[in-house]
């Protein structure tokens, strides 16, 4: 399984404003951690690739980024914009944001709104408050405490980052728990943070000191097969080292609840995020009610849950799941299109989806240049009588560059064209 995309992203933007030289394995060579590696590499940080997935990053230390010479293209990373939106209104210099058409559409007064009011100066386009985001440096940023409307991981990263350049405590209320990589690996840094169920907080104008950075495999990218295991009579698959923090765990959770078949060898706690090695067998699933609870906890695995309850007995319900609407696409219309082109009832709803299992035909399904709806509709072939064809997969590259690869080793018979 390829890095954890979550986790590179932040490695790498911790490793730069840490003092000394950090080293980072496992880290996810995929094109969203790549446009955060050339950002860098464009404000002065400098990086050797010593093996694939293999990096060492000179950290300039908090204060010790140049300005860039152009706008910084973030490609199709949600993450990056805003993860980096926080680190970049502490600067001194200016800064541009821009990103692919998909990431143009996407909301950023979720960050931009608490950023102001930390004292940040930050443009952005029209009502939708959508990049390119103008940052202007040299502001005073002073902590402040925020209580975010929905449970992000992104927005609390973003506010912490921008924390750690402020004057005063930061500190950040989560209605739910997100993940929380970003304050774990703080700590990895050197740097306190103070968390409790509901909050974190950080004092800012503190220091982070190099340390060596061991990736987990990514869970969200895991789930694929995870799905594809689950749904396909007789296989048994086993996925090493795969990071389980327990805030993107829900994925495992809802499918054993589904009547999957997953067990979790291997435990290990690891320095920072534990992992463990995944066994998934194929079994039958039954429908079920996801509970909002835990849509935060696997908010990036719903294209793949969707696709095991279209495979499942009986209806699932989803609800309290709004936020798969601003994704890399609408994940909530892309999956029901694509399920019901497939042959299965599935209505979606302002939060959610009903669906009622049922048998899957082939067809052609649109993932709309979204990673994991494709990733989910390749899955999808596992139990499809004809082939599924799925259009605009390029984006497949920006979270799992080896999918197609490893689809076709455990047997999925699968080719692109472009
Ligand atoms: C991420 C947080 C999630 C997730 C995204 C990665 C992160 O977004 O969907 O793919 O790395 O912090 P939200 O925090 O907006 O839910």
């Amino acid at each position: 399984m390829p890095g954890d995309k979550s986790i590179s992203h932040r490695a790498l933007m911790l490793s730069a404003i840490a003092e000394g030289k950090s080293l980072i394995r496992g880290f996810l060579e995929g094109e969203d951690t790549l446009a955060t590696l050339a950002a860098f590499n464009a404000m002065g940080v400098q990086t050797e690739r010593t093996e694939p997935g293999r990096l060492s990053v000179q950290g300039v230390g908090l204060h010790g980024l140049s300005p860039p010479s152009r706008a910084l293209d973030l490609g199709n990373s949600g993450t990056a914009m805003r993860l980096m939106a926080g680190l970049l209104a502490g600067q001194r210099f200016d800064s541009e944001l821009r990103g692919d058409p998909s990431l143009s559409q996407r909301p950023m007064g979720r960050i931009v709104d608490p950023l102001r009011r930390m004292g940040a100066k930050l443009q952005c386009v029209g009502t939708g408050c959508t990049p390119p985001l103008y940052i202007a440096g040299g502001q005073e940023l002073v902590g402040i405490r925020y209580q975010m409307p929905v449970a992000s991981a992104q927005i609390k990263s973003c506010l912490l980052l921008a924390g750690l350049y402020a004057g005063g405590e930061m500190q950040v209320i989560e209605p739910a728990p997100s993940r929380d990589h970003t304050e774990r690996m703080l700590e990895q840094f050197g740097y306190p943070t103070h968390c409790s169920t509901s909050a974190v907080s950080v004092q800012g104008q503190g220091r982070l000191f190099a340390t060596s950075v061991q990736v987990p495999a990514d869970l969200s990218s895991a789930a694929f097969f995870m799905v594809g295991a689950a749904i396909a009579p007789g296989s048994d698959l086993l996925l090493r080292s795969v990071g389980v923090n327990p805030t993107r765990t829900g994925v495992i959770e809802i499918l054993r609840r589904m009547g999957a078949d997953i067990a979790l060898l291997n435990q290990r706690s690891g320095r920072a995020e534990p992992t463990a090695d995944i066994r998934v067998r194929g079994a039958r699933l039954h429908g079920i009610w996801i509970e909002p609870l835990w849509v935060p906890l696997a908010i990036d695995e719903f294209p793949a849950l969707f696709l095991a309850a279209a495979c499942a007995e009986g209806q699932t319900i989803v609800t309290g799941a709004a936020e798969l609407r601003v994704k890399e696409s609408d994940r909530i219309e892309a999956m029901a299109k694509g399920l019901r082109a497939l042959g299965i009832r599935a209505r979606s709803t302002a939060d959610g989806m009903i669906i009622d299992g049922g048998t899957l035909h082939g067809g052609v399904v649109d993932s709309q240049g979204d990673h994991r709806v494709a990733m989910a509709f390749a899955m999808a072939a596992l139990r499809s009588s004809d082939p599924v064809n799925i259009l605009d997969c390029a984006n497949i590259a920006t979270s799992y560059p080896q999918f197609l690869e490893h689809a076709r080793s455990v047997g999925l018979d699968v080719a692109s064209r472009p």
